[in-house]
Parts: C-alpha cells; structure tokens; sequence
C-alpha cells in the first residue's frame, strides 16, 4: 500500500502544475532535489515519524519544502527541520508552501556558526559534495544523531567524493549503510541503536 496517498498526490500535483519546476530550473540552475528524490523523503519521514531533522546545504528550499510538507500532511505539528546554508540568501519558500511553521532556516555552517539540535531523527547532507565538506558535516552530526536516527547523503552518483566518504564512515563506525542508485543516487547510514522508528501510526502505513 503507498503510505499516506495524499502526501504524495499534494506533491505530485505541485509538480505537474509546474510550480517547482519553476524553482529546479530557474531560479537555482538545477541545485534542488528531483521529484523521485523528493517522494523517497517524503515516504521516509512517513515511515519514520521524526521529530527533529536537520539539513545541510538548503539551496532554495526545495527540499526542505518537501520534508516540511511530509510532516504537515502527517500531523507531526511538534517535529521541525533545521536547515542551514551557508550562502546568505534570504529565502520565503517555506511560506509559499504553507510550512513555515515546521523550518528554522540558519545562516552560516555547522563547523562556525550552528549549534545543532541533539537526538536528531534524520540529517540530510546536501552541501557543496566534495570529500572534505561532507567528512566535516558527518562529524559534526553524528555526535548528535540519536541511536537508530540515520544520515542521508544526496548525490553520490555524479559525486564520488559523497559515496567513497559516506562508505568509509559507516565502516569505521559501524553503521549499516543503503546505497539507493536512482535519480542523483542517497547514501543511507543509518547509527546503530535500538530502533529505526521513532512513532508509527498504523493506519498510515
Ligand atoms: C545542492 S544545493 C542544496 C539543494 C537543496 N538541498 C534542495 O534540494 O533544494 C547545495 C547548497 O549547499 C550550500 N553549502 C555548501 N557548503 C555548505 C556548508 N558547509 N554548510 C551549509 N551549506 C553549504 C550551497 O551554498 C548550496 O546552496
């Protein structure tokens, strides 16, 4: 059964309408997440029922719109995703889509600037791809993943440095890691812990 058809359908009727294709080719020359990309978030964040979420690297907040429009259609009014970017650009996507209420959007880097949340459900690594930011991202965020929360890295087919780095950090860690290869292709490493799923309402599933 496909878990929660009105998120998807809310999601793919944004799309056909053409109104993030406006934002994927225009405004952000091709930075944003695809649509298949965006529906494996969403599916996730259905399943898991995170409370806290952080992102690396917002772009123009097309990602960030999706996760948040996953917890909106979801009822998670309590869960929140923490994006930060380190361009200063000042962004106002979350309200043209209705969930500002569920992202705080910081300035800055997790190195200097951010102080990342604790227990952290899912982390989403989206950032500049090269090997030496996404090692500094990982380390900084797992310390702060709570255990069985997960990290998710975005691109690792057109960037080797995403894949090799998320490879030998789980290794060294002990994490399992899923390589999903379709649309950019996500590194999913999930910390090792108790359990994956933090609340789960059945009639959802
Ligand atoms: C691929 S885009 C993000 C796209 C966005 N996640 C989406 O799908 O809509 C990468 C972004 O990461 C930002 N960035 C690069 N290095 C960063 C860092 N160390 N910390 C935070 N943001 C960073 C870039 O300025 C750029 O806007």
């Amino acid at each position: 059964m496909i878990p929660n058809f009105k998120l998807f359908s809310e999601i793919i009727k944004k799309y056909n309408a053409g109104v993030m294709i406006g934002v994927h080719t225009k405004e952000n020359g091709g930075l944003a997440i695809t649509l298949q990309d965006s529906i494996f978030l969403a599916s996730f964040i259905t399943y898991l029922q995170p409370k806290i979420i952080v992102e690396i690297g917002t772009g123009y907040g097309v990602s960030s719109t999706w996760m948040a429009l996953a917890l909106k259609a979801n009822g998670l009014t309590s869960s929140r995703i923490h994006t930060i970017e380190i361009t200063d650009r000042p962004l106002d996507i979350w309200g043209t889509f209705g969930v500002a209420d569920w992202v705080t959007y910081y300035q800055g880097t997790t190195v200097n600037e951010v102080v990342l949340p604790e227990n952290i459900d899912i982390a989403f690594v989206d950032e500049d791809h090269t090997e030496e930011c996404v090692i500094e991202s990982l380390i900084h965020l797992y310390p702060k993943i709570r255990p069985g929360g997960f990290i998710v890295g975005h691109d690792p087919i057109y960037c080797p440095g995403v894949r090799g780095t998320f490879r030998d950090f789980s290794k060294q860690n002990g994490c399992q890691i899923i390589e999903l290869i379709q649309g950019q292709g996500l590194m999913i490493l999930q910390k090792p812990g108790p359990g994956a799923i933090r609340r789960k309402k059945s009639e959802d599933m």
